[in-house]
């Protein structure tokens, strides 16, 4: 099973695609998550994405494209892959129809999740993650069952990303309305489109997501 979800900066992707994750044992691929890695690396994509990503543009669809090629031709990728983050831009979306199609593999769909604009900001200045294993949290939304350990490692170390700040949340808001919301229409278009209420709790979220899955 090969999918996207789609949404704004915050609107649940990642929390939503770990889910999907553990329960249809594919792979999550965030587009942000290996920039971020590249960063950290201080790879030669990662010098040239840190700027961007700070500011909240987008890198160039050249480098995201051959990021995801290379990384579906690995072999964890066989049984399918949730892409969580990417396309973002129209040419990113037709160069996956092509990608897929040399290689054989089809897109099963492209979930939708439907945020309002207030939401998305109190949730990304809200979100944190564990230092050691990732696991995702919210300040409201998402706490550890114990304050301050994570409830997947036991680590208390945790940290906050670097673009999480408001300004740059509203730069990545207009990214996303410029560049991003157009493929809303696409998919639909080409009958591949399904919504879900991502103002439902996370749990709910869930739930909506695997009815559509089966
Ligand atoms: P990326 O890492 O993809 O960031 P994003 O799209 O801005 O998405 P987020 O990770 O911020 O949000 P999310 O939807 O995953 O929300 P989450 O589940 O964490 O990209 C970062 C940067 O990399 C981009 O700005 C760009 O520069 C670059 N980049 C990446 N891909 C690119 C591409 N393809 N092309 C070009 N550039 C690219 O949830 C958010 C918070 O809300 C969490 O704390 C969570 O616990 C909480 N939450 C989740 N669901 C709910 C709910 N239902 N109710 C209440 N709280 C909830």
């Amino acid at each position: 099973m090969n999918l996207i979800l789609l949404g704004p900066p915050g609107a649940g992707k990642g929390t939503q695609a770990e889910q999907i994750s553990a329960k249809y044992g594919i792979v999550q691929l965030s587009t942000g998550e290996m920039l971020r890695a590249a960063v950290k690396a201080g790879s030669e994509v990662g010098l040239k994405a840190k700027a961007i990503i700070e500011s909240g543009g987008l890198v160039s669809d050249e480098t995201v494209v051959g990021i995801i090629s290379e990384r579906i031709d690995q072999p964890d990728c066989a049984k399918g892959f949730i892409l969580d983050g990417f396309p973002r831009t129209l040419p990113q979306a037709a160069a996956l129809e092509t990608l897929l199609g040399s290689k054989g593999k089809t897109l099963d769909a492209v979930i939708e999740i439907k945020v309002d604009d207030e939401a998305l900001v109190e949730r990304i200045t809200g979100r944190f993650s564990c230092a050691k294993c990732g696991a995702g949290y919210h300040d409201k939304y998402k706490t550890p069952s114990k304050e301050g350990v994570c409830d997947k490692c036991g680590s208390t170390e945790f940290s906050r990303r670097a673009d999480d700040n408001e300004e740059t949340v509203r730069n990545r808001l207009m990214a996303y309305y410029r560049e991003t919301a157009p493929l809303i229409g696409y998919y639909f278009a080409k009958d591949r489109l399904k919504s879900v209420d991502g103002m439902a709790d996370i749990d709910d979220v869930k739930r909506q997501i695997n009815a559509i899955l089966g």
